[in-house]
């Protein structure tokens, strides 16, 4: 991961996260309405808020971000932390960006005392998942989804 740095974001990132964010939701083949990502972008920034985003650097450059968003849990007095977008530039791909932007948020749980970091791939995303493999183990939950995009 040499050359990468990983921080939080902050409102000078703005449009790099926006057109990140325009990337990933085209990997998803999905639209989210444009008051949602104000709404989101606006969310992830507000402090006291429980969702933040951590942003990879590369060279000046914003080249990936990661999403997160904690929550309590009646499995354990800590907060569970869940991570539900990551996302890397295309062209900086497979340079240790997303591994950078995954370890930091499993840092900030080991320092903040979070009980658990936890998230979903898609199960043929295995791109995804060989950097997923390498960092957590994957369980035999299936997500059931009702209503929601
Ligand atoms: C998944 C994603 C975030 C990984 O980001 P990245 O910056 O390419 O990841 P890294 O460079 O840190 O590589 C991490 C691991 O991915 C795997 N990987 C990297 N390049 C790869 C390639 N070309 N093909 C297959 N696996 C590859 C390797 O296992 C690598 O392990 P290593 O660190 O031991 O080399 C990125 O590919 C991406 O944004 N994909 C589209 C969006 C997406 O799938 N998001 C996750 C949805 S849950």
């Amino acid at each position: 991961m040499a050359g990468i740095e990983v921080r939080e974001a902050s409102a000078g990132d703005e449009s790099a996260w926006r057109e990140l964010w325009d990337g990933y939701c085209a990997f998803y083949e999905t639209v989210v309405p444009p008051e949602v990502t104000a709404a989101t972008w606006r969310r992830l920034l507000e402090p006291g808020q429980p969702m933040e985003s951590l942003v990879a650097e590369r060279g000046g450059e914003v080249v990936g971000f990661v999403n997160y968003v904690l929550h309590p849990s009646t499995w354990a007095t800590a907060e569970t932390c869940y991570l539900e977008d990551l996302f890397v530039s295309p062209a900086v791909r497979g340079s240790g960006a997303g591994r950078a932007l995954i370890e930091a948020v499993l840092e900030r749980a080991r320092s903040a005392g979070w009980d658990k970091v936890y998230w979903h791939t898609r199960e043929d995303n295995a791109r995804a998942r060989a950097l997923y493999d390498s960092l957590a183990k994957a369980d035999d939950f299936v997500r059931y989804v009702a209503g929601g995009g």
